[in-house]
């Protein structure tokens, strides 16, 4: 997607979710009473009543809904991750829901000269048309649900967001839970009051008569205004047609070196190509040039290729891609070209089982290792040093599975093990530092064991750090298995190097310590160089009686 493209989005999308965050604030003060709702409301809707918070809010309306078509209308397939087929959606129905009640709102004041209060708003939606209250309330959760959708997977990748991502969560399922609360609450309360106030023998006159279906001015611009919507939506679908017959005529082929060869409309990606013709192509980031799965290299082309946008350069250049390796979901070829996937689901895997695609997910990595293994195999028996081998293997392991994590593989006499592959990154740091002290707890047991029985003394070093992995499937044939890969795991294992640097029994990265809620009291950080890293990296060494908190 154009780089400026999403910037409009994200940024629209922000200021809407503003809003929406104070609305439904709004919403669940309802709970408390009505009056102190509508007392709030003076100063909740106030930004938004001002010019510019009207162009501003009604201006992120505006633009939000076109980039929904246009996405409608530039993706060349409809197939797509389910994620994003639920972003679309919903970003198309959110107008269709919201447009009648956001023009009658606002067109009640220059139109009929009145500010609507709570109490009308609610005898029009729960008593005059409870549909229309049934249907606010569905709008209110897409609307929330597209928002922090579309938020998080824009901040997914920013470390900060990931510290605090536990309490946003918790406050993007709380915040909609008091609103629609709040909303219930005071639209029963409201019902009943006017069912009251009816059987008094002199009915007071009803809050706001008229609801805005009912065919006066208001409805009937609103109206007209959903109707464009659909119609909006209709012409959009048409014009693929058209775009997709007039493409027939002027196709580009591609062709996938060992394999299929297709035929696209120009300005189809290389992977909505593949997704299009059902050729399994990773896409780990689900398009957006990220994560670099959906490489190709091009093998040959017709012409010369468009040249890669600044984003597309900056993820080749992470992975020092040569100058003939594109992003598949980014390059959109005009003539005939011939690619390899640089990364091909294997075959044989597929055949035998379900394709399980590579994902990326917040995790904690450790690394332990065994310190002077060389000289300690060269001193023992062979023997001794596979009995030794075993023992310290078996410890580790338990110590892992026993605080929720996986023994990801054994490197020689070090192990990889990976916390988080289901829960979230607090949990997963929490657990690979209770197996840290484990493990430090139980080779202090085990030692006093081995000294007394073939006189000798084991030691270990542990490195652990946490952020974004790729967990998938690796592997051949029958011989796949789930394991992690990406930075967060190498700068582990550096940590576990640095804990021989240090000194110190175990090492964790400042995001580790972060993401913990254990105190920290007496402990101190320090900044260390590690490959890679311009600026080092700022890690705590924990001796083992600091690592017993985290028990
Ligand atoms: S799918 Fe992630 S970079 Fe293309």
């Amino acid at each position: 997607m154009h780089r400026h493209v999403l910037l409009a989005r994200q940024l629209s999308g922000v200021v809407i979710l503003c809003f929406v965050v104070m609305h439904l604030t709004n919403h669940a003060l309802l709970i408390s009473s009505i009056d102190l709702a509508d007392n709030a409301r003076a100063w909740l809707a106030k930004p938004w009543r001002s010019l510019p918070g009207t162009v501003l809010l009604y201006g992120a309306a505006l633009v939000h809904a076109l980039l929904a078509l246009w996405t409608l209308y530039s993706r060349r397939t409809l197939q797509m991750p389910l994620i994003e087929m639920v972003l679309l959606i919903m970003g198309l129905l959110i107008p269709y829901l919201l447009i009648e009640h956001a023009v009658a709102m606002r067109l009640q004041l220059p139109m009929r000269g009145i500010e609507p209060s709570y109490l009308q708003v609610l005898t029009l939606q729960w008593f005059d048309n409870p549909v229309l209250a049934i249907q606010q309330s569905v709008a209110l959760i897409i609307v929330w649900v597209h928002g922090c959708l579309g938020l998080g997977r824009a901040l997914s990748a920013n470390p900060r967001f990931r510290q605090i991502r536990t309490v946003l969560i918790a406050a993007a399922v709380l915040l909609p839970v008091l609103a629609l609360i709040g909303y219930g609450v005071a639209g029963t309360e409201t019902v009943e009051r006017i069912r009251q106030a009816d059987m008094s023998p002199h009915p007071p006159m009803r809050p706001m008569p008229e609801s805005y279906g009912g065919g006066n001015m208001i409805a009937m611009v609103a109206t007209a205004m959903r109707s464009g919507w659909v119609m909006l939506i209709a012409v959009v679908l048409i014009l693929r047609q058209i775009r997709a017959l007039l493409a027939r005529a002027g196709s580009v082929e591609i062709s996938y070196l060992g394999g299929a060869l297709v035929r696209v409309a120009p300005g189809t990606s290389v992977l909505e190509a593949s997704r299009i013709n059902g050729i399994a192509h990773y896409s780990v980031c689900g398009g957006n040039g990220r994560c670099s799965t959906c490489r190709v290299r091009i093998m040959a082309s017709d012409m010369p290729l468009p040249d890669a946008d600044a984003a597309e350069r900056a993820t080749l250049s992470r992975i020092n891609a040569g100058p003939d390796v594109r992003l598949a979901c980014q390059l959109r070829p005009t003539a005939a070209l011939t690619v390899a996937r640089l990364i091909e689901p294997p075959q044989t895997h597929l055949t035998t089982a379900p394709e399980m695609p590579p994902e990326e997910r917040e995790i904690a990595v450790m690394f332990c290792d065994l310190r002077n293994f060389t000289s300690l195999s060269e001193r023992q028996l062979p023997y001794d040093v596979v009995f030794l081998l075993n023992r310290y293997f078996e410890l580790v392991g338990n110590a892992v599975s026993a605080s929720g994590g996986k023994v990801d593989k054994f490197i020689g006499d070090g192990v990889m093990a990976v916390f988080g592959l289901e829960g979230d990154l607090p949990h997963a740091c929490r657990a690979a530092l209770r197996a840290a002290a484990l493990i430090r707890q139980e080779i202090a047991v085990m030692n006093r064991e081995l000294h007394r029985d073939i006189a000798l003394t084991i030691d270990v070093g542990i490195g652990i750090h946490a952020g974004p992995a790729i967990i998938g499937q690796m592997g051949f044939s029958g011989n796949m298995s789930q394991t992690a890969i990406g930075d967060t795991v190498n700068v582990a294992s550096r940590l576990e190097g640095v804990s021989k640097d240090l000194r110190a029994p175990i090492v964790i990265s400042d995001e580790v310590m972060a993401a913990q809620d254990r105190d920290r009291a007496g402990l101190e950080s320090q900044r260390v160089p590690i490959r890679g890293r311009e600026f080092g990296l700022v890690v705590w060494p924990l001796r083992d009686a600091d690592s017993v908190r985290f028990l």
